[in-house]
């Protein structure tokens, strides 16, 4: 049997993604080493560290595409929303899924428009792109209108500070066994309480600093 995620088009335009982001890694490090300390973006402003990077693809690890592709698949999702697209790697990976469940919607969000650009053409030319809408901006604003009833993957990969507010927003367009997926989730601790000591949510530990939560209302 194939499938989208490990076949071509889609797994060629993965591996090139991954090419890329580590490219862009290499140089922006090498950018950083370049700028006096006090004029490097500061990591603690998550504005402006973005604003600065906008080359940067910050893209989920391998095992975690995997593991997107796999969560999609095993829930059988139709409706995905992703906080924090940046290049579309993770994007691909959900929309892949997608596709080999019979179709859907990723409903992606993403300050930099150069960035959405990029996503959108990398997704069209994986054969993905009728699945995916890109909303360009702050996704505390695009999130918070035009969702699907019924959220199956809430994916959060966007600033760390933010994560618990938009879990709020999407929660009440979330599936009753809705999975939220948390990419570096050990930054954000309110969310990580929130999941843990809340009743609707039963969250554990996967790879690479991952979440994975499954909702049980
Ligand atoms: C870690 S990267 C996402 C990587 C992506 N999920 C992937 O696997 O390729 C985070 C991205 O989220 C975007 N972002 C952060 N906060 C955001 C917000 N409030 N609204 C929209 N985009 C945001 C940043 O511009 C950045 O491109």
């Amino acid at each position: 049997m194939t499938n989208t995620f490990t076949s071509s088009p889609a797994a060629d335009v993965l591996a090139r993604l991954y090419e890329n982001a580590e490219r862009s890694h290499r140089e922006f490090s090498e950018r950083m080493d370049a700028t006096a300390p006090e004029q490097r973006p500061d990591v603690n402003n998550s504005r402006e560290f973005f604003a600065a990077a906008k080359d940067l693809y910050m893209a989920v690890r391998p095992d975690t595409s995997r593991l997107l592709y796999i969560l999609t698949r095993t829930s059988r999702a139709r409706a995905i929303v992703e906080f924090g697209t940046s290049f579309g790697v993770s994007t691909l990976c959900l929309a892949a899924g997608l596709r080999d469940n019979g179709g859907g919607r990723v409903i992606g969000s993403e300050y930099e428009p150069t960035k959405a650009a990029a996503a959108r053409a990398s997704l069209a030319e994986a054969g993905l792109g009728d699945l995916v809408e890109i909303r360009d901006g702050d996704a505390r604003e695009t999130l918070a209108r035009d969702l699907p009833d019924q959220v199956d993957i809430l994916f959060l990969d966007g600033a760390k500070e933010m994560y618990l507010e938009i879990v709020k927003l999407v929660e009440p367009n979330l599936s009753p066994t809705a999975l939220i997926v948390v990419d570096n989730s050990d930054r954000s601790p309110e969310l990580l309480d929130y999941l843990r000591t809340s009743d609707d949510y039963l969250p554990t530990a996967a790879a690479d600093g991952v979440t994975v939560a499954v909702r049980t209302v």
